[in-house]
């Protein structure tokens, strides 16, 4: 690999998907080739239909059938590996093991990557716990950290503050363990949620945690904004931006342009 791609983590050359249909052969994406170093953003915009998100689930191998690649290189260099991978020649077994781990992935809607009959608490734990091998506390800590990052939750110093001035308000004095108790309970109160207590915004924060819980190397966002009104769309790309510099992920973000 030449210098000039020294920290490319994504190289798609000349990638092209069909998808056979009864009257014809459906080209969703014909020729496509780009380059995505570390840290950086590629924004793929295009009219609906144009092949955005065959184009991602090419990348995760995920091409529902009976759609196919019919050419092209997909090379991801991974934190684990010294020389780049073609994911396209991996077997499904092995790439089964990079998927929601070195690359992970946000869908336009929320409720499609979360199960709403379980708790959000419980659902990233288990993330967590699918590319690490934590103890059952270790992973809820995990998860209430990434919470914070996404910043469903105040970050400690927040809390804190504001529990004291709750219980100050309440009872006059307040002890540490007082506030450090509602703290905890509060975190807990947040891991014990169930999708249908929060609002889109919110939910797609609980999927960003659990996309960057495996330190992804690539976070595919497939039109991550889309469902959310104009307000939150734009935090949620804030935080997005600053969660791929705080981690030097490289992303993939997809968004529909009316023609
Ligand atoms: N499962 C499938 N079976 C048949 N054709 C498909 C399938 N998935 C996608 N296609 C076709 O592939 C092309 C690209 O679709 P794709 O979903 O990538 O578009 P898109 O750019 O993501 O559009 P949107 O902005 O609406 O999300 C379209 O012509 C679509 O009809
Ligand atoms: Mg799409």
């Amino acid at each position: 690999m030449s210098d000039r791609f020294r920290d490319t983590v994504l190289d798609i050359r000349n990638l092209s998907v069909e998808f056979p249909t009864e009257t014809e052969l459906v080209k969703a994406v014909s020729g496509l080739t780009f380059q995505l170093e570390r840290g950086q953003t590629i924004g793929i915009v295009g009219e609906s239909g144009s092949g955005k998100s065959v184009t991602s689930q090419a990348v995760m191998g995920l091409v529902p059938s009976p759609g196919r690649v019919t050419s092209g290189e997909i090379w991801l260099k991974t934190s684990a590996t010294i020389e780049p991978i073609n994911l396209l020649a991996l077997p499904e077994k092995q790439l089964r093991r990079y998927r929601g781990g070195e690359m992970a992935v946000i869908f336009q809607e929320p409720m499609s990557a979360l199960n709403p009959v379980y708790t959000i608490g419980y659902q990233i734990v288990e993330a967590i716990r699918q590319h690490q091998t934590v103890t059952m506390a270790e992973a809820q800590q995990q998860a209430i950290e990434r919470l914070q990052e996404v910043k469903l939750v105040a970050d400690e110093a927040s809390l804190r503050e504001q529990v004291s001035r709750e219980l100050e308000a309440e009872d006059g004095a307040t002890s540490k363990r007082d506030v450090l108790k509602r703290v905890a309970q509060i975190k807990q109160d947040w891991l014990d949620r169930y999708p249908h207590q929060l609002s889109g915004g919110q939910l797609q924060r609980v999927t960003i945690a659990m996309a960057i819980s495996s330190n992804p190397t690539l976070l595919i966002a497939d039109e991550p904004t889309t469902a959310l009104d104009v307000t939150v769309q734009a935090t949620i790309l804030k935080l997005l931006r600053e969660l791929r510099d705080r981690h030097q992920m490289s992303m993939m973000l997809s968004r529909t342009i009316w023609a």
